[in-house]
């Protein structure tokens, strides 16, 4: 994955970015991020980005010409480039979204806005605009970082073991099932005996039958999206039957 950060406060990505998973993936040239100050593209002695609103109302909007003027700048060097804006009016980012862009060829721009919101006139420079949740953040900055996160992963070689990729919730559609380490008993609270049995159908029945457990209790609605099997359809009668 390659992108370009257009945000205000760019030392809040730089700290996750420098740790773990995104860390090597950067280092073994499987992500390369690139941020850029939006005040860096303001012009004036007070380097201004943002300006009251039109019509009134509480709050400040961030100003069209920073935004523009750093996406000129970018396009300079001519690379095709997918924009997006960060925003909590966008469309909802999923697994889904993740997988599909982490096959995107392109480079990506994440706008990050901030305070009441950006001006409209932004939405113009953008492919998408996405949302990370139905909540309102401080900025979008948070936002950018998940979908980064959540893109990386999906990199081929980006994760040390590409197994544990497959065996994640999301992959299947559903919650992920409990996992445990040594040791095999700790305060009173047992490993289930079935992971120490060496039978791996065995295991990954269990584990199967744990997150379709799992998702029925705190995720119903996703239960509605998944692709069950026949044995996935007797596992779950004999749950509800429990
Ligand atoms: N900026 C503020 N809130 C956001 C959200 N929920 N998703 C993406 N960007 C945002």
């Amino acid at each position: 994955m390659k992108c370009d950060v257009l945000t205000l406060f760019p030392d809040i990505l730089t700290a996750y970015l420098k740790e773990s998973i995104l860390k090597r993936a950067q280092e073994k040239g499987l992500l390369d991020v690139k941020l850029y100050n939006i005040r860096d593209f303001s012009s004036g002695p007070h380097r201004t980005v943002d300006d009251a609103p039109y019509g009134g109302g509480a709050g400040m909007v961030l100003k069209p010409e920073p935004i523009y003027r750093a996406m000129d700048f970018l396009r300079k060097d001519n690379e095709n480039r997918k924009v997006i804006l960060l925003s909590p009016q966008g469309k909802p980012f999923r697994q889904s979204t993740a997988e599909t862009y982490s096959k995107e060829e392109r480079r990506f721009v994440f706008i990050c806005g901030r305070y009441e919101g950006v001006d409209e006139r932004v939405r113009d420079l953008a492919d998408e605009e996405v949302s990370i949740g139905d909540f309102v953040l401080t900025g979008g900055e948070l936002a950018a970082l998940v979908i980064i996160d959540a893109v990386t992963r999906l990199v081929p070689g980006a994760l040390g073991d590409e197994k544990s990729k497959e065996d994640e919730s999301f992959s299947w559609g559903l919650l992920d099932y409990p996992h445990y380490t040594r040791p095999r008993e700790f305060r009173g609270m047992k490993v289930p005996d079935v992971l120490v049995s060496g039978d791996h159908k065995e295991i990954w029945l269990w584990r199967r039958r744990e997150a379709l457990k799992k998702t029925l209790r705190m995720r119903p609605d996703l239960m509605e999206k998944v692709e069950l099997t026949e044995l996935d359809k007797k596992i779950l009668s004999d749950i509800k039957e429990e």
